[in-house]
């Protein structure tokens, strides 16, 4: 046995030494650079800041666990920090091996088990508590759909009574200190909905309902992405969740169950309801539209779109995100007078909805004249086989300019 050191070494080069110390150098700034990304200060969905109290049991819960998971985490690191660089291999002998160390193979097992048991019960407590339904207030039916969230408020005695099914995309409206019970399902794909200050991500399958409650503190709009990969524009696939007072959302549910107003004749929003019916209607719905007999357009996306859905637009310009909550249908600085807006004066600010001094027009036309170039979606009709020639998505419609014109005046008007 020659516990000994022996002074025998490994020749090093200097260049070793220069190659070792530069990719530690640039393993470093990686690792800087890792840590400053999460320094963002305008960050909508960070789970951190909880808005409701499903996020905050979650909070409350997620703390005490990061920390017991952090120590352990840190004492890992240490130790075997602390073991490569006193053990590393100097040329020394192999030392004397031996087998079996049963109070401390003991221990080691026995004192993860204790930490996970005491990280289990909380959680096991906060899962039961958010699976409540029992407290529903309001009832809210979600379905995913490559790549936009529908919402559609079933009629009920909740949410102080609907009495007309309303339906809408992009932003679900909820009162606010209001338990509301969000039925999702997708149309195609496994989905997750996500609203990170309001609470966790709740996968929405096909074929079945998953149910997630929400509720927020305050008036304002909550952020949140489809969290699940479910094909080329996961990424484009956001949602909000808008939270207005009581009596905001009475304004708001008014606004949703009124009549359809035709444009007045004559006008470039009058050319654009013909627009409208002859390129859209097929797979847009406008509740209250009639053609020229004064029989209702019903659209019938089910017929040329695979998913068998397009959102509905009548209410366009009362929300102001379009394609999947993708893009704002308001301009920048109208956009932040919103967002950035007081819980004070937020339904205010949010029920104007978008006007003509608002509308963001850049994005809007892109999008009517080649949807699928400013977002991915499988409209190539080359390569639909698949789907028996059904896009998913929007397909390239060949708008003109003049159409396009009159598709905007006659969408400003869908308040
Ligand atoms: Cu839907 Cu990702």
């Amino acid at each position: 046995m020659n516990h000994e050191r022996t002074s025998v070494r490994a020749p090093v080069s200097e260049s070793t030494v220069k190659s070792v110390s530069r990719r530690s150098r640039i393993a470093l700034i990686v690792l800087l650079g890792a840590m400053v990304a999460g320094c963002a200060e305008n960050a909508p969905q960070d789970t951190w800041d909880p808005a409701g109290p499903n996020a905050q049991v979650i909070h409350d819960l997620q703390w005490p666990v990061f920390l017991v998971a952090g120590i352990v985490g840190l004492i890992v690191f240490v130790v075997v920090a602390y073991i490569l660089v006193r053990y590393r291999d100097r040329g020394q002998p192999i030392p004397e091996q031996s087998h079996g160390k049963p109070a401390l193979e003991i221990g080691l097992t026995i004192l993860p088990a204790l930490i996970l048991i005491g990280v289990a019960i909380p959680t096991v407590g906060v899962v039961f508590d958010l699976a409540e339904t029992d407290d529903t207030e309001c009832v809210v039916n979600v379905t995913g759909q490559q790549w936009w969230w529908e919402m559609e408020y079933p009629e009920q005695d909740g949410c102080n009574g609907i009495d007309e099914l309303i339906v809408t995309s992009g932003q679900m409206v909820i009162p606010t200190n209001t338990n509301v019970l969000v039925r999702g399902t997708s149309r195609d794909v496994i989905h997750s909905f996500w609203i990170p200050r309001l609470n966790g991500k709740k996968d929405m399958v096909p074929g079945r309902v998953h149910s997630l409650r929400i509720n927020a503190d305050e008036p304002g709009i909550y952020a949140g992405q489809c969290a699940e990969f479910c094909g080329l524009s996961h990424a484009n696939m956001r949602m909000e969740v808008v939270a207005l007072t009581p009596e905001d959302f009475e304004e708001w549910k008014g606004g949703q169950t009124s009549a359809y107003v035709a444009p007045e004749a004559g006008t470039l929003a009058a050319a654009g309801e013909q627009t409208f019916i002859s390129n859209c209607a097929r797979c847009h719905q406008v509740n209250g539209l009639e053609d020229a007999d004064g029989e209702p357009i019903v659209s019938r996306p089910d017929l040329n779109v695979w998913s068998g859905a397009a959102p509905n637009l009548t209410h366009f310009s009362s929300r102001n995100t379009f394609a999947g909550a993708t893009w704002d249908t308001l301009r920048p600085v109208c956009r932040d007078a919103v967002w950035g807006s007081e819980p004070a004066t937020f339904g205010e600010k949010y029920l104007e909805g978008v006007t003509e001094s608002c509308l963001n027009q850049v994005d809007l036309r892109e999008w009517l004249r080649n949807a699928p170039a400013k977002k991915p979606m499988y409209t190539d009709p080359e390569k639909l086989e698949p789907t028996d020639g059904l896009p998913r998505g929007m397909p390239y419609l060949a708008l003109s300019e003049d159409q396009i014109d009159e598709l905007i005046a006659y969408l400003l008007d869908r308040q």
